[in-house]
């Protein structure tokens, strides 16, 4: 894995943002894979200046998220289907309908996630994986204990994960317990990975990921499997790295 330290997180989120448009530029009809929270709204700020002042173009790209929280609709202000519109896809000129995002309200969830995963497929693969790190060292929704093999499917939060992301929900409890994710090895599958971490809380999950061992307990770790992965971090979150 390729590990790149920067001094902070505007520097790291630029830069990220830089990777992206490169591999946009060079391949116009990319396959993006995109994550949500707290870490890329940044980068895709960044992306959103590259289209209005750069003509970065978007209009044959692809995209697939990596997770939606169950029983959110896509208009709820919580949902990250509603975070991809409101943070990046309503300020770039990306085709609406090749903009993928789990169905929160999937009647039949099984099915919804094949689904998923054959679309990913019929779109040729992930030419490039955006991804966060939760603090307890899952990516996507992949929490500790997923199979490294994991497809899209349903999976529990973890209490540190619930925890986390209260701070977007105003509470815990209005924290939803299920979302639907792509596996470890739907993510294993793309042809990049671009880890971005930021801040001194993911310091720990980022050690763990990056220097310990390839583990279930730490989903991240499965990216030291992975040929292509580069890891784009600030300092605060390269603290415990050797
Ligand atoms: C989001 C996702 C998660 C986040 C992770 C970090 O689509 O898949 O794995 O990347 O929980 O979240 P933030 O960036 O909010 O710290």
């Amino acid at each position: 894995m390729r590990v790149v330290i920067l001094e902070d997180s505007v520097v790291a989120s630029r830069w990220a943002a830089n990777f992206i448009a490169e591999q946009i530029r060079r391949k116009p009809t990319s396959v993006l894979g995109l994550a949500t929270g707290g870490t890329p709204v940044r980068c895709y700020d960044q992306l959103i200046q590259f289209h209005k002042n750069d003509q970065l173009d978007f209009s044959q790209i692809q995209t697939f998220n990596l997770d939606e929280y169950l029983g959110l609709p896509p208009e709820d202000s919580n949902s990250y289907r509603r975070f991809m519109q409101e943070n990046f896809f309503d300020h770039v000129n990306v085709v609406p309908a090749r903009t993928h995002v789990p169905d929160g309200m999937a009647k039949d969830i099984d099915s919804h996630c094949q689904e998923y995963e054959r679309r990913i497929k019929e779109s040729g693969g992930i030419d490039l994986q955006l991804l966060g790190i939760g603090s307890d060292g899952h990516i996507a929704f992949n929490e500790p204990g997923s199979s490294l093999a994991s497809r899209t499917r349903l999976k529990s939060l973890a209490m540190e994960t619930v925890q986390d992301n209260a701070r977007f929900f105003g509470s815990e409890e209005k924290v939803p317990r299920l979302a639907i994710t792509m596996g470890v090895g739907t993510i294993m599958e793309s042809r990049q990975c671009l880890l971005l971490a930021t801040g001194a809380n993911k310091a720990t999950a980022v050690r763990e990921a990056i220097e310990g061992p390839v583990t279930a307990k730490v989903t991240a770790s499965a990216l030291q499997m992975h040929p292509a992965t580069i890891a784009v971090l600030d300092e605060a979150a390269a603290a415990e790295l050797e």
